[in-house]
């Protein structure tokens, strides 16, 4: 997927409103596939303690991927200290959502691979994906290429 059109879905997410017009998120493209399996492989340690059969039942599917076998995704933190952190970056990915769709690509919006920040491992995540200290990983937005061209009804 070409640099160009993450940086196009990017300006969109940078330009979602936010409270106060406070803008405190941090964006994290992730490029590399390892890096998504990585994550993808934390969040499966967390969903094996949950309670829900959907988490239980995923959890030991090893062909449920947590982003949905995307090439791309980009995370969003929001400041910790901030009271509208998560919905500004609710509201971001939702712009990135909707951009990636006009450039005819497809996409999820992704909440479960916060389970990954509640690991044994959640400093070293944090660290390599270089989160500032203060923000937490809120939501996520998957970015790939639909296998099928979805019907719009005008
Ligand atoms: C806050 C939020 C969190 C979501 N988290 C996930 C997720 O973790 N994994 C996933 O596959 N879809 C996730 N979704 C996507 C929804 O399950 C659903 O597929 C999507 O909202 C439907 O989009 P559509 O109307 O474009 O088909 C999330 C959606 C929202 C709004």
């Amino acid at each position: 997927m070409p640099d160009k059109l993450i940086a196009v879905i990017l300006g969109c997410g940078k330009f979602a409103p936010s409270a106060m017009n406070i803008q405190l998120w941090h964006f994290t493209v992730v490029t590399k596939r390892e890096v998504l399996a990585m994550i993808d492989k934390e969040v499966k340690t967390v969903m094996v303690t949950e309670t829900d059969d959907y988490s239980r039942i995923n959890s030991a599917n090893s062909a449920y991927d947590t982003f949905r076998t995307v090439p791309r995704a980009i995370i969003v933190s929001g400041m910790i200290a901030i009271k509208y952190g998560e919905s500004d970056s609710a509201n971001a990915v939702e712009n990135m959502a909707i951009e990636a769709h006009s450039l005819d690509l497809g996409g999820c919006y992704i909440a479960s691979f916060r389970c990954a920040f509640l690991g044994a491992n959640s400093e070293k995540l944090l660290k390599l994906l270089q989160i500032p200290e203060g923000y937490e990983p809120y939501f996520a937005f998957a970015i790939g290429y639909p296998h099928i061209k979805p019907i719009i009804l005008k």
